[in-house]
């Protein structure tokens, strides 16, 4: 790592010193431009990739291949047709940020509109907001031009949720409630105790099973995506329909800036994909940048964020990419092995980076 930060520094010396000598505006041409992103999501950072090497601004190239991502419905937890909730119905969270301007735009539980990224661009060029939610947002969206109102279910994700309402809705994202192990309505376990003192409650009042739905890779899954542009402007992206089950309403960390994605271009950037309820609570993204602004490089600086979680909530899964300024890039995980892809001028084509948990160091 500090060879290749050495040689990475002296590859730049090199460049701008050439530059400098035959005096042309040559920004840092080693390094850019750069598209990382979660997960093996390799045509979305091919499209990034093309928008971004014929010229376009860092913000156009994250749509670009976010865009992509949700028409191609990567892992069938981006864009429509995914992620059922509890009343079966697929919803929308996406953001962007553009690290030049500090300039957020994003959507929250979305519904009837596919294009989450693009709906977070029009928040952004066109609002002075930053997050809309619901169907407010799917207003906006179609009022601004987007298609809509669509049909954001597909068979997949209506069968996937007529097994889990024939399961008696489980497993749900519920907890301390009753009725135990069926579907609602809830209640709160201490206001049915009070309810059922004089009745024969007991037994319905026997402690729930954990049955938390089982996070993996098609369950909580975000693309995120960083771009540095040609000249050296960097933007992140996120799009995802969410986990699948939740409660109606729930927004996860997708449009959270500095959750599940952050940059500053000053700085660097980062992207976070996992258990969205749990890191949303430690804008994972925000530290990231943070560290890396007070001297760590992005390895250090996406293990300490991942552990700074998982010392609180060691059943977390989760994972990041740090990216500095320089282009150097890092991941790190916890609780599953995480994949991110790259493109950069010294590469044919994406290159796909696999993480393994025990890099980082939790609780010992
Ligand atoms: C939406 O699409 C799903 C899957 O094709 C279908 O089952 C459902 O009936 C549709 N809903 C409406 C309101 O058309």
């Amino acid at each position: 790592m500090a060879n290749k930060t050495l040689i990475c520094a002296q590859v730049f010396l090199l460049t701008s010193l050439l530059s400098l000598v035959l005096g042309h505006k040559v920004v840092n041409s080693e390094q850019y431009p750069l598209v990382v992103s979660t997960w093996p999501f390799v045509e979305a950072v091919r499209a990034a990739w093309r928008a971004v090497d014929g010229g376009v601004s860092a913000v156009d190239a994250v749509v670009e291949g976010c865009s992509a991502c949700e028409e191609l419905r990567c892992d069938g937890t981006v864009g429509p047709g995914g992620s059922p909730d509890e009343n079966g119905e697929t919803t929308i969270d996406a953001l962007i940020m553009d690290a030049v301007t500090m300039e957020v735009g994003a959507v929250a539980a979305m519904r009837y509109v596919k294009d989450g990224i693009k709906a977070a661009r029009l928040v952004m060029q066109y609002t002075g907001h930053t997050l809309l939610v619901g169907e407010k947002a799917s207003v906006f969206a179609i009022s601004m031009g987007l298609p809509g109102p669509a049909n954001l279910s597909s068979t997949e994700s209506i069968e996937k949720w007529t097994k889990w309402k024939q399961n008696h809705c489980q497993p749900n994202f519920w907890k301390n409630v009753v009725p135990v192990n069926s579907c609602g309505p809830y209640h709160g376990k201490d206001f049915a105790k009070l309810r059922h003192k004089t009745c024969s409650g007991a037994s319905v009042l026997e402690s729930m099973g954990s049955s938390l739905p089982q996070i993996g890779v098609n369950n909580h899954d975000t693309i995120s995506m960083a771009v540095i542009d040609k000249l050296g402007h960097i933007a992140v992206g996120t799009s995802t329909n969410g986990a699948t089950f939740k409660i109606p309403g729930r927004v996860g960390d997708g449009p959270i800036p500095g959750s599940s994605a952050y940059a500053d271009n000053e700085v660097g950037a980062c992207g976070a994909t996992g258990d969205g309820d749990i890191m949303m609570r430690f804008l994972p993204c925000y530290q990231v940048v943070e560290s890396m602004r007070l001297g760590m490089d992005p390895r250090l600086a996406a293990n300490d964020a991942i552990s700074r979680i998982a010392r609180k909530f060691p059943d977390f899964v989760g994972a990041i990419f740090a990216i500095n300024k320089n282009g150097v890039h890092a991941g790190a995980c916890y609780g599953w092995t995480f994949q991110y892809s790259v493109r950069s001028p010294e590469m044919d084509d994406v290159k796909v980076f696999t993480v393994h948990p025990d890099s980082v160091i939790g609780d010992s």
